[in-house]
């Protein structure tokens, strides 16, 4: 069941440029799915139009059947949204900014469940600390708590690690995992491809205001996921031999390596063919491996198609 419906959205700036062209997403409910693109692709202007805070030039959007437009403060309601940009209220505290933000939404009072957002976060300690007095890590999870003030079903992420430590980051995922346990949906936006892969439930990738691929994570690394076979040779080869032009070979680290890459769910993977091939030959090697391509292969072949 999805829980975020965009349909034939699009983005045109007032100065004329074209962030987004014409995208349709379906987001399910409980998912955690991880929009990938580079700088500039439209992710940052796709989530602020699901959020409302930026106009769609086209389309529809809706948030729990709520149109994002028509029935802006119900849709709003449902959405917890860390920005990318951070921008907090130097001179509050953790806890006064989230018990604030929780007011904004017309929200009761509930300073048990803000305990336990700081503390699910590792806040508690900085509770009554001014923000501006804390790390950088610690003013992103401000802005995490923040969102999450009044307990939203949804939360949108936007880059939610950037510029924040391995260790950090790891307790980050945990916090997000934590969440999806509960049943919040998150989607998230990412550079970190190891973020993507390490999290996410389903994968985006947009890139020029287009979504060019959306999938389960674990199908696109199956369907995508191609292995290569590397041969150490025995001896450099200047060229390929002509024999072995048929198995679309490629020379390597100076002609003492032949890399074959191959579809692991192929029919036939061509190997025993070319191992044979490459006896009759008279190429030797002395070692072999054999690697699996990563969401980050896949990635940036797609970015640069
Ligand atoms: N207010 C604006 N007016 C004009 N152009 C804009 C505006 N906001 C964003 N853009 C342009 O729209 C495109 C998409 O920007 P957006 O911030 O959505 O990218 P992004 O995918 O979030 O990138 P990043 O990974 O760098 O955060 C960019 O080319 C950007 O310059
Ligand atoms: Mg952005």
């Amino acid at each position: 069941m999805s829980i975020i419906s965009v349909k034939n959205v699009s983005k045109t700036y007032a100065s004329g440029f074209t962030a987004l062209k014409t995208i349709d997403l379906d987001i399910r409910k409980g998912e955690i799915f991880a929009l990938l693109g580079p700088n500039g692709a439209g992710k940052t202007t796709l989530i602020g139009i699901i959020c409302g805070l930026v106009n769609a030039t086209t389309g529809t959007v809706t948030v729990g059947g709520h149109d994002n437009v028509k029935d802006y403060r119900a849709a709003r309601a449902m959405i917890g949204l860390v920005p990318q940009e951070l921008h907090t209220d130097a001179w509050e505290s953790p806890w006064s900014t989230a018990a604030f933000s929780r007011g904004l939404f017309g929200k009761a009072k509930n300073p048990a469940h803000i305990e336990k957002v700081l503390k699910d976060l590792s806040l508690w300690d900085k509770r009554n600390s001014q923000i501006i007095t804390l790390s950088g890590g610690m003013k992103r999870r401000v802005m995490i708590a923040k969102a999450l003030a009044h307990e939203p079903p949804i939360l949108f992420l936007d880059e939610p690690t950037a510029g924040v430590d391995v260790e950090l980051r790891k307790s980050m995922w945990e916090v997000v995992r934590r969440l999806r346990e509960v049943g919040v949906t998150i989607i998230l936006t990412t550079h970190y491809i190891e973020e993507a892969e390490e999290m996410a439930d389903r994968v985006g990738v947009i890139n020029k205001g287009e979504i060019v691929l959306v999938e389960e994570k674990a199908k696109l690394m199956r369907k995508l996921g191609r292995k290569q076979l590397k041969l150490h040779l025995q001896d450099r080869l200047a060229v390929l031999p002509p024999a072995l032009a048929a198995h679309h070979l490629e020379l390597a680290a100076d002609g003492k390596e032949l890399i074959y890459t191959y579809d692991t769910r192929g029919e036939r993977t061509g190997i025993t063919g070319l191992l044979n091939d490459l006896g009759a030959a008279g190429v030797r090697f002395n070692d072999l491996n054999t690697t699996q391509s990563s969401l980050e292969d896949i990635f940036v072949s797609l970015v640069h198609q």
